[in-house]
């Protein structure tokens, strides 16, 4: 047994390495079977245009056996045409576009196909948990930077509050920095990069020959009067640039795991060799109809009944609501400028909460579980999207995810209340 055990290990490269705190919360919810605000899919149908389609290419007999290696055809024409149209300027669907098993996927390409041993990767905080393993598994070395609030005395936090110090910024490039990881909208925090922050994180790409990978999933959830810009429109910057994106997020279907990166020839041959040898193809029938659906929102791209546009202003009164109710329960809710989550300042709460009762390192985790267990209703520890060292910046908040149906957001505001006057009497 033991020399079973001895043998059998992680390897080294993976050492280190523990069940996510998506594993982890899943489990919890099933366990407890919370109100349940935790990971970011939405809690009602997906638009029908989307779901007819699936239903029928299932129907039909030519789109159930393997496709292209790097891309359904159809998909990666429909995935060109539009950012052509978006980024403007000419994508080769066969040679700048490849389709993944999610975003994930799709940075796990980019990552493992640029990273070598030893190579830095500057990587904003805070950030999806997966790129720090990532970056650490192809031997790279993450160097992080952290968004900080620039006004704590405001009465609502905004998610542009939060801003990167530029000296640090530039302190990190040197002549090992391979790549630098950004997410507009961020999650957790739902930052919008400004045009004036993404020109000084292009320049110094541009200057330290660095590539930047960018996550653009929530590409389509912003909240005016901000405006999501790609990075990949600056000048200079299409040769250096891997866009990434997901249908999951794009059509709110986040079960099809349906992703993508575009970029310069070049650079995307690297992805496809990872893809190449790990993957292969991905599922058929998902790629088709998510090409059907993108050919719908091509043909009414920018039009009030495209769902590009109609997302946002579904989202923007649950945002308003949730923020709302979290502030009239005492947290402190940071307004986010895009995306679906929203984190929230939970510390002014800490004394009707028993943190002893749970044994976690860190009290977000603490607070996050202690309310699942004891009040029924769950969020993500946002110390998660932190590294170790930075940790302590998100222990005091929890993250809450609003593309849910509005009764349960209103079951949430409810469980709040209750909670909020049984301790006061
Ligand atoms: C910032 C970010 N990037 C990537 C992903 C992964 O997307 P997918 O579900 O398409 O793999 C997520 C999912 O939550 C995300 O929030």
């Amino acid at each position: 047994m033991a020399e079973i055990q001895q043998k059998f290990g992680l390897p080294k490269r993976y050492e280190g390495s523990e069940p996510s705190v998506w594993v982890e919360y899943i489990q919890l919810a099933l366990d407890y079977k919370p109100l349940n605000l935790g990971q970011g899919f939405p809690d009602y149908p997906p638009p029908k245009y989307v779901t007819d389609a699936l239903l029928e290419v299932a129907k039909g007999t030519k789109h159930h056996q393997y496709t292209r290696d790097f891309g359904h055809p159809r998909l990666v024409e429909a995935l060109a045409k539009l950012y052509s149209k978006l980024i403007g300027r000419d994508i080769d669907s066969r040679r700048e576009v490849m389709t993944t098993l999610g975003a994930y996927e799709a940075l796990y390409a980019t990552i493992t196909g640029h990273v070598d041993q030893g190579d830095e990767v500057i990587i904003i905080e805070p950030f999806f948990d997966c790129y720090e393993p990532m970056v650490r598994y192809a031997g790279g070395v993450p160097r992080f930077i952290a968004l900080k609030p620039k006004n704590t005395e405001a009465k609502f936090l905004s998610s542009g509050d939060f801003v990167l110090d530029k000296a640090e910024l530039e302190g990190l490039f040197n002549t090992k920095t391979k790549a630098i990881i950004l997410n507009t909208p961020n999650n957790p925090l739902g930052k919008v990069f400004t045009l004036e922050e993404l020109t000084f994180i292009a320049d110094l790409c541009k200057k330290h020959n660095v590539l930047c990978i960018s996550d653009e999933v929530y590409e389509w959830m912003v909240y005016k009067p901000n405006e999501h810009i790609r990075i990949v429109t600056l000048p200079g910057m299409w040769e250096r640039t891997i866009t990434i994106g997901s249908a999951g997020k794009t059509f709110s279907v986040t079960g099809w795991k349906l992703g993508w990166a575009y970029g310069p020839a070049n650079l995307m041959y690297n992805l496809l060799m990872v893809h190449q040898n790990s993957v292969y193809t991905g599922c058929t029938p998902i790629q088709e109809a998510t090409a059907r659906a993108f050919e719908k929102e091509l043909e009414r791209l920018g039009s009030d009944e495209s769902y590009f546009v109609s997302i946002s202003k579904e989202l923007e009164p649950k945002r308003a609501f949730v923020a709302k109710f979290l502030q009239e329960a005492g947290f402190k809710p940071i307004i986010p400028e895009g995306g679906y989550f929203m984190m929230a300042d939970w510390t002014p709460l800490e004394s009707l909460v028993d943190l002893n009762a749970e044994t976690d390192k860190y009290k977000d985790y603490r607070f996050t579980k202690w309310m699942t267990k004891n009040i029924g209703l769950q969020g993500i520890p946002p110390s998660v999207f932190y590294s170790e060292e930075h940790k302590s910046l998100g222990e005091n908040f929890v993250r809450y995810c609003f593309i849910k149906e509005d009764k349960n957001l209103q079951a949430a505001a409810d469980i709040l209340n209750k909670w909020k006057s049984e301790k006061k009497q």
